[in-house]
């Protein structure tokens, strides 16, 4: 397995999605966003019976980006287990794939995730969890890193866990500055993510309400972050990072529209490249497009004939009206 180079300190990472981030996502965004410095796949769900065919794996990291070892090496392949799942076999198998960098969700808040022991309910025992870390670690020699929330029902055992992560030899932890219980209800506590730098010996990613350029720079110089991973803020705005690198802040609505038209071109195409069908690409787009109308004029109204549109032609004349 290749070593890869350090994560450069002020990263911006394009933050794992499901049922988002897929192949045609991701290579929309590379192609039109370089600047993002790395991207992840949404999870692979670690299966409790049987296994997957490699087939599979590979589809769920991309075909084509398969083949392509620059975009390897910037793009975590997430997986999201329990104790009770097949998690080494999954885990050889990503290697011997020639995957170079495993991420563990530790975060995933789900009912149906978390009562099968999945994501976030991994931070429930402590000692489970080291030995989850400690044998995935005895068997993956690429780039090993964790995304976490910062506890399940309470923040108690927050320096533990990230103990626990630098100890058990995890190379970068993201902190998702909230609780399972948190879900997504109350605004990200970025102090969570500062303790975490003043803990770690690895860096940490913040994660969480970064949704504008200058929240970057407010979350780097609140909590001294090694790098930040976007998610929502990214899905509203796919250019954030370009916009932040070439130090561009005020978009307009027209510039907004015009974006917004540019990427769902892209997107089309990729997902057709695909095959997909024509009910796929209209639940795709919607489900795509969920925050970027904000910040358009008449957006809402935009959004929500988006929403009512039933065919292909139906949905791209709500782009072209922008
Ligand atoms: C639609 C959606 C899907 C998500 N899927 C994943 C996932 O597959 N893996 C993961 O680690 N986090 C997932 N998350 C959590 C985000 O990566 C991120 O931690 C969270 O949204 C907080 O960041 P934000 O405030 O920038 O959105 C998802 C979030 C959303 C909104």
């Amino acid at each position: 397995m290749p070593t890869l180079s350090p994560v450069p300190k002020g990263s911006l990472f394009f933050a794992p999605m499901e049922s988002i981030t897929d192949e045609a996502f991701r290579k929309t965004v590379l192609k039109l966003y370089p600047e993002w410095d790395y991207l992840a796949t949404d999870f692979l769900r670690v299966p409790s019976a049987g296994h997957y065919p490699r087939k599979y794996i590979i589809k769920h990291f991309g075909v084509d980006l398969s083949n392509d070892e620059q975009i390897k090496n910037k793009t975590m392949f997430q997986i999201l287990t329990s104790h009770r799942a097949f998690t080494i076999d999954m885990v050889k198998e990503i290697l011997d794939l020639g995957y170079p960098w495993l991420d563990i969700n530790l975060g995933c808040p789900s009912n149906t995730v978390t009562k099968n022991g999945g994501g976030s309910s991994l931070l429930l025992d402590l000692d489970l969890l080291r030995t989850l870390i400690r044998n995935i670690r005895s068997n993956f020699n690429g780039r090993l890193t964790a995304k976490v929330r910062t506890g399940f029902h309470h923040t108690n055992d927050f320096e533990t866990i990230i103990k626990i992560l630098n100890d058990e030899g995890v190379e970068l932890i993201t902190v998702h500055g909230r609780t399972r219980d948190m879900m997504y209800k109350v605004p990200a506590v970025w102090s969570f993510i500062e303790k975490a730098v003043k803990l770690s010996h690895v860096p940490i990613i913040g994660n969480g309400d970064v949704w504008c350029t200058s929240d970057v720079d407010r979350m780097m110089n609140e909590t001294g972050c090694h790098g930040v991973m976007v998610a929502r803020g990214a899905l509203k705005s796919p250019w954030m990072a370009q916009d932040y690198r070439m130090g561009h802040f005020n978009e307009t609505s027209i510039e907004r529209a015009k974006r917004i038209k540019t990427f769902f071109k892209e997107y089309r195409h990729q997902l057709e490249l695909e095959n997909i069908s024509d009910r796929g690409l209209l639940k795709q787009t919607k489900s795509v497009s969920r925050f970027m109308f904000e910040g358009l004029d008449l957006g809402e109204v935009h959004r929500r004939k988006l929403l009512l549109a039933q065919t292909i032609p139906e949905i791209y004349a709500v782009f072209e009206s922008l």
